[in-house]
């Protein structure tokens, strides 16, 4: 019987997460992970997802509805085992996470430069969107 590799986030999972995270160089000095990650727990419209084999965690990916799009960040598979899916799983899964939720749309950002990650995210079908992305920090005085 094989055992689905792709499952939700647990606490047990925290370092090899941020192992991981820190190995893809997602993480930045703005990005408290233990934050990142308590914040994705606290609603039922969001998900950390993991893919592991067995007890190692080898890929993650968050996924959350803001009631308009579905967005996802922290994607991110350990350079040891890719090209053998394991992020096209975690994105299937999310999309079905989102799509459960009645969202209608998968949206994503990605640096310019993260050729991997484009090139990727083109292979599962994701077009470019003709927009700017700006932000404001909403935690400062
Ligand atoms: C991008 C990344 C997640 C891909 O992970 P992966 O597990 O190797 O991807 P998969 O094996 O699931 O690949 C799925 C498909 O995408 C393609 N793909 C993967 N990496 C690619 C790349 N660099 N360029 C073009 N296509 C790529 C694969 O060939 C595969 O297509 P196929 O099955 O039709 O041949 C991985 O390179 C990574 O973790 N990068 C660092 C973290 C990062 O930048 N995350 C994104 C932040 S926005």
């Amino acid at each position: 019987m094989s055992t689905d590799p792709v499952r939700a986030y647990r606490p047990a999972d925290r370092d090899q997460v941020v192992a991981l995270w820190q190995t893809c160089d997602l993480t930045r000095p703005w990005n408290d992970p233990d934050g990142d990650i308590g914040r994705a727990q606290v609603t039922s419209t969001s998900v950390l997802l993991v893919h592991a084999d067995g007890d190692r965690v080898n890929g993650t990916l968050m996924a959350g509805y803001d009631g308009h799009r579905g967005w996802m960040y922290y994607l991110a598979s350990d350079p040891a085992s890719r090209g053998g899916g394991i992020a096209r799983a975690l994105v299937h899964r999310a999309e079905d996470f989102l799509r459960d939720q009645g969202c209608p749309k998968a949206e994503l950002m990605v640096r310019s430069s993260n050729d991997a990650a484009l090139g990727f995210y083109d292979r599962l079908g994701y077009e470019a969107q003709d927009v700017v992305v700006r932000g404001k920090w909403l935690n400062t005085n």
